[in-house]
């Protein structure tokens, strides 16, 4: 990486799956990180360091305070998928959407010189067939999750100006190891059915289209993005993947199957995927971002972190499991809770 121009870095989110692959990343290149996160996933999964600040807050209450001396901000806390954006609609919205653009404004206001919005792909639908979608193809968000997405682009994207740089990257699905581990992205969760029981869940009918990338390389695109020419990239949008990870489902199992090491059967799941969506990386790739990682290396270390007994499926890693059973047992402890403890109080 060249000269460092950005020094104090706040990320939402960062105690996520891709914040937990992104803040070791950040600090190791030298930057000092702001991590605020309300660690539904856990206070564990960052690493200790005398340039991380960790700030457990709800990403709705942030205020003027929490962007004073921050160069850039990665806006990554969100309910992170389909399922749970359906399950929790209106929390989706203020987090997604309504708490984002909030942060936007907030950090324009504090002096902030460049905010990115990590958004995703998935906004893109459903593409007929042979339509490869670049960031100027009409979007079609087919679920909450998406359309909070696409709602929080339009929400941030016109405050760009000469003094404050926004980029919306639109990442692809995301697969590979990462400290907040989730079995319920595709490549993940086909790798631990198939390593774990020599079963790979495919979800009907297998042609439908996804762009795939590396947790690590999407986080090595936020940092890019925290350095690149403000006169290329302010204002944008950039899709965050690349050609050689595009795939349909079915090729892609097969794929998967081939690298995990035992015999390994297809197990179809589900009603046919309405999703479909082929992407187009040229934008961000004329930049000079290129990928690093191939499905096979997410493939790999995840068997390898599973063989290792470093790694399991806990209901953690499902990320509408957790919050289901978050909520279930807020339920519990508020009925049995008396003065502020259960048994000893
Ligand atoms: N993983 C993917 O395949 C993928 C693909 C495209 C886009 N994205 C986007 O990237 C971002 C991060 O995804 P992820 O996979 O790391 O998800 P994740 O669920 O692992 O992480 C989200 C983090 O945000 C935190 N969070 C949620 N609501 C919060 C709130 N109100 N206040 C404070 N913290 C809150 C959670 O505790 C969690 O640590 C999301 O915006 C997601 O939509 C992810």
């Amino acid at each position: 990486m060249g000269q460092i121009h950005m020094t104090q870095v706040l990320v939402t989110g960062a105690g996520g799956y891709i914040g937990t692959a992104l803040v070791p990343l950040l600090l190791d290149a030298g930057y000092a990180v702001r991590a605020v996160d309300r660690f539904y996933f856990g206070r564990h999964l960052l690493p200790e360091h005398d340039r991380l600040e960790v700030v457990v807050e709800d990403s709705r209450k942030l205020t003027p305070a929490h962007f004073q001396g921050v160069d850039a901000v990665i806006d990554l806390a969100a309910i992170s998928n389909d399922p749970s954006g359906e399950l929790f609609q209106e929390a989706t919205y203020q987090i997604n959407r309504d708490s984002r653009v909030r942060a936007a404004h907030l950090a324009r206001e504090a002096g902030v010189r460049r905010y990115m919005l990590p958004s995703s792909c998935s906004i893109y639908g459903f593409q007929e067939g042979g339509v490869i979608a670049d960031e100027s193809s009409p979007t079609n968000p087919l679920t909450t999750y998406a359309r909070a997405n696409e709602m929080a682009e339009r929400g941030v994207l016109p405050l760009a100006d000469e003094k404050f740089c926004v980029v919306v990257l639109r990442q692809a699905t995301v697969y590979g190891l990462s400290p907040r581990m989730r079995f319920d992205l595709a490549i993940n969760g086909m790798t631990f059915g198939a390593w774990k029981t020599g079963k790979l869940p495919l979800m009907r009918d297998g042609t439908q289209w996804r762009p795939m990338v590396h947790v690590r390389d999407t986080a090595r695109a936020q940092m890019f993005m925290l350095e690149a020419d403000p006169a290329k990239v302010n204002g944008e949008i950039f899709n965050v993947g690349s050609a050689g990870n595009v795939y349909q489902i079915g090729p892609l199992g097969e794929l998967v199957a081939g690298y995990v090491p035992r015999d390994v059967e297809i197990e179809w799941y589900g009603d046919p995927d309405v999703r479909s969506y082929r992407v187009a990386f040229d934008k961000i790739e004329a930049l000079g971002y290129r990928t690093e990682k191939t499905a096979a290396d997410g493939v790999a270390e995840v068997c390898k972190a599973l063989e290792a007994g470093t790694l399991d499926k806990t209901i953690r890693t499902i990320t509408l499991d957790w919050y289901r059973e978050l909520a279930r047992w807020h339920r519990i402890i508020r009925e049995v809770e008396m003065y502020g403890g259960i048994v000893e109080i």
